[in-house]
């Protein structure tokens, strides 16, 4: 999290900078601050909250100077405040940051004992009190940079400014992304390639452990060993649109929207001409040589991996493991003979996903990747990457993602099943042929908006809200609650509906809505059993379901969402869609944070 961008370049930076951290605030929008350089003198602007309070500022108290870097804050060491806002300064440098320094605290003690003082209670000052210290025993700036470097332990992308130097900045990278703009007489860095954009598509990625020089004509990088490291200079085709909402009130909305179109998309992508088979890219992957897979995510792509558990066991006979990346590193699984590992990230960035991904390197039989960033930390770091081509996500709360994830899991499984031989060509054929048929599917469901709106104006004025699903439905269950939490802020659970009577059965009362998806499918008739075991306890239910499933198990609900009827194993992409839309408008309802919900950032690069 905390989106970094510096530049050298030949004009004002301030306001090149401010639009580059506009396209960074997905990673976090605590705080946002930019410091420059101006006739040798650094200085800094920086306010709290998200980044038009800067933009405000600079209005009344502009800064001057064509070399400067920026940051905007999910704060993790101390509160969000003025003080603790980067960049960080220390005499003559001054720092900007994304990760965790975890030696702070020994470092703090380091810099207490040589005499400096502490303003904020962050562990980047200390980088910047430590470059102070290095600098005036006698260091260059970089020297003094670099010494510093050796002494950090933890993640960190880091970018360094310099008082006096308006042609230099020091920028390193060990466990976030950062990635060196190349412009004609310009420099720059940032956080990722689209926060650069607008100002160039050449782009060289640092490698973990590199850091760089920049000056606007020149750029020196050196890997963790110190020694000169050549980074290829690429071309990076870049989403322009990311920034437009394309007439919708949010990008969240516009997201949903494009589901069918993305959706469809991905799914030609893999395709083969003849539309029979699924195609994957060089190297590929040959599921008759897998015995087992285990799949690795975060958050809602957990939940996409969750659900193609069910498919890749059901439809493939594959045996599934399937983890919370936060877990998975650190409990050391055994990894068996033959088992590919799966990691599913929208960013590609995410810390404990990757960590979890390197854990693999070397023991797994092969390591897949879906991402929608082909140019991730994750995508680069794995044999295959299949990207989900859902195109740039900028509403924290993931929409279009999580569908195009789920659209390639799909078609992976169905891969799955023909190299194992457990799905004949013409069973193929004819679930491809349901899965091209699907965007027009989820069109119509898309055309229930105003009828889910008017829902979940009512659902606004819960408290707590229980989602429930069987098979299928419960991984979306899970992922409709989530939803719902992030951007509502509802208190939102979810429950396989058959475990319901175990326990949390307790909960329900006439106050508590419960949302039950449940197509009319081979498990619907247990499904209408567990709901009207909540219905006889006064529990009102919105039941998402068909117009099967409507008239046959749709009396006594509190609420029915008619959906079309589509083929069971693409149900769970044709679900999410009415999910999202009822934390859609729950959250309009409430009046919060849709597209920036409190607390959240995009991209989850610290553990
Ligand atoms: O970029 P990733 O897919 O790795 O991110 C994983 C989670 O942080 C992410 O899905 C998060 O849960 C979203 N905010 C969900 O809407």
């Amino acid at each position: 999290m905390c989106g970094i961008v510096g530049v050298l370049g030949d004009h004002e930076a301030a306001p090149i900078l401010v639009e580059a951290l506009k396209r960074l605030e997905y990673r976090g929008y605590d705080s946002a601050g930019i410091a420059t350089v101006h006739d040798g003198i650094l200085d800094r602007r920086r306010a709290v909250g998200k980044l038009v309070n800067l933009s405000d500022l600079l209005v009344h108290d502009s800064l001057r100077g064509k070399a400067g870097i920026g940051h905007t804050r999910w704060a993790t060491h101390g509160a969000p405040t003025v003080v603790n806002a980067h960049p960080h300064q220390a005499g003559p440098v001054a720092v900007v940051h994304n990760g965790i320094i975890e030696n702070f605290r020994d470092l703090r003690q380091e810099v207490a004992a040589a005499g400096m003082s502490f303003v904020t209670e962050t562990d980047t000052e200390t980088v910047a009190l430590l470059t102070q210290i290095y600098m005036e025993a006698g260091l260059g700036p970089v020297a003094a940079a670099r010494k510093t470097l050796s002494r950090l332990e933890g993640a960190f992308a880091l970018a360094f400014l310099f008082q006096g130097e308006d042609d230099l900045i020091f920028a390193a990278r060990k466990g976030s992304p950062l990635a060196i703009g190349h412009g004609d007489g310009e420099m720059y860095v940032g956080s990722d390639a689209i926060a650069l954009a607008p100002l160039t598509d050449r782009i060289t990625y640092l490698d973990e452990g590199d850091s760089a020089v920049l000056t606007r004509t020149s750029l020196e990088i050196r890997n963790a060993d110190g020694d000169l490291a050549n980074r290829p200079l690429k071309q990076i085709q870049l989403d322009q649109a990311r920034i437009d909402k394309g007439g919708h009130k949010h990008f969240m909305a516009k997201e949903i929207a494009e589901q069918p179109t993305v959706i469809g998309e991905a799914i030609d992508h893999y395709l083969s001409r003849d539309g029979a088979r699924v195609v994957l890219p060089e190297p590929g992957l040959d599921f008759a040589k897998i015995d087992r897979l285990t799949m690795v995510a975060c958050g809602t792509a957990y939940y996409a991996c969750v659900t193609a558990k069910y498919w890749f066991e059901q439809v493939a006979g594959i045996p599934v493991d399937v983890d919370i990346a936060s877990e998975f590193r650190y409990r050391e699984p055994p990894i068996p003979a033959r088992t590919a590992a799966l990691f599913v990230s929208q960013s590609g960035e995410t810390a404990d996903t990757l960590a979890a991904l390197r854990y693999c390197q070397g023991k797994a039989a092969g390591i897949v990747s879906v991402v929608n960033v082909p140019e991730s930390s994750i995508a680069r770091e794995s044999d295959l990457a299949l990207p989900i081509l859902a195109g740039t996500e900028i509403g924290v709360a993931s929409t279009k993602a999580f569908t195009c994830q789920l659209t390639v899991l799909l078609m992976l499984a169905l891969k799955a099943a023909s190299d194992r031989g457990v799905l004949e060509d013409a069973a193929l054929a004819d679930r491809l042929s349901a899965l091209r048929a699907l965007p027009g599917v989820l069109n119509v469901a898309l055309e229930r908006e105003t009828e889910i709106a008017e829902v979940a104006a009512r659902l606004a004025e819960a408290r707590d809200i229980l989602f429930l699903g069987r098979g299928l439905m419960y991984p979306l269950a899970l992922e409709g609650a989530l939803k719902l939490k992030e951007i509502s802020y509802i208190h939102a659970e979810a429950y396989a509906s058959g475990e319901l009577k175990h326990g949390p059965i307790a909960l329900i009362d006439k106050s508590v809505p419960i949302v039950v998806l449940a197509p009319r499918d081979a498990l619907f008739d247990k499904s209408v059993s567990n709901m009207q075991e909540v219905m006889a306890r006064n529990g009102k239910v919105l039941l998402i379901t068909d117009a099967a499933g409507a008239k046959e198990g749709g009396e006594g609900a509190w609420q029915i969402i008619r959906l079309p009827a589509t083929d069971p194993i693409l149900t769970p992409i044709l679900y999410a869609l009415p999910a999202q839309l009822l934390a859609y408008h729950t959250a309009i309802a409430k009046g919060t944070d849709v597209d920036q919900p409190r607390n959240l950032a995009k991209s989850v690069t610290v553990e």
